[in-house]
């Protein structure tokens, strides 16, 4: 799928965000590498830590309806810059490999990235313990 259309669900996706707290709604969409399509907003609780990202939504979505091979993932919130997504989020995308990561802003803005470049160094149990 073409970037501005995933970019399109992620804003979609956006709009189902349920953030009362924060006010701050971010949209995710997803792509496996099968071409199936994840959305995640974010979903806050009155006991602010069991928030949940808009990122790890998709994702955990994806993995549930057994898709753990990812080609690439959009964000966007209302944010001045592209936003940032949370280092939580980053280390559950490194879970599943480097895929294209393409941050977004409402203001039309795109930032290009990776998981790699987003998480240098990320934790691995499979990779770093015997
Ligand atoms: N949030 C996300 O969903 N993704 C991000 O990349 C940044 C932060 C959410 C968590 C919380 O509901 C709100 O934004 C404010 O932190």
């Amino acid at each position: 799928m073409k970037n501005d259309e995933l970019l399109k669900l992620a804003k979609e996706a956006r709009e189902k965000a349920y953030a009362p707290y924060s006010n701050f709604k971010v949209g995710a969409a997803l792509e496996t590498k099968s071409g199936k399509i994840y959305t995640g907003a974010n979903v806050e609780n009155s006991s602010f830590g069991l928030s949940m990202c808009a990122e790890r939504i998709a994702i955990f979505k994806a993995v549930v309806d057994g898709e753990t091979n990812f080609e690439k993932m959009v964000v966007v919130a209302d944010t001045k810059d592209v936003v940032s997504p949370c280092g939580a989020c980053r280390q559950v995308m490194s879970e599943f490999g480097n895929f294209e990561v393409i941050l977004a802003n409402m203001s039309g803005k795109i930032k290009k990235t990776d998981v790699n470049a987003l998480l240098p160094g990320a934790f691995d149990l499979r990779r770093d313990v015997d």
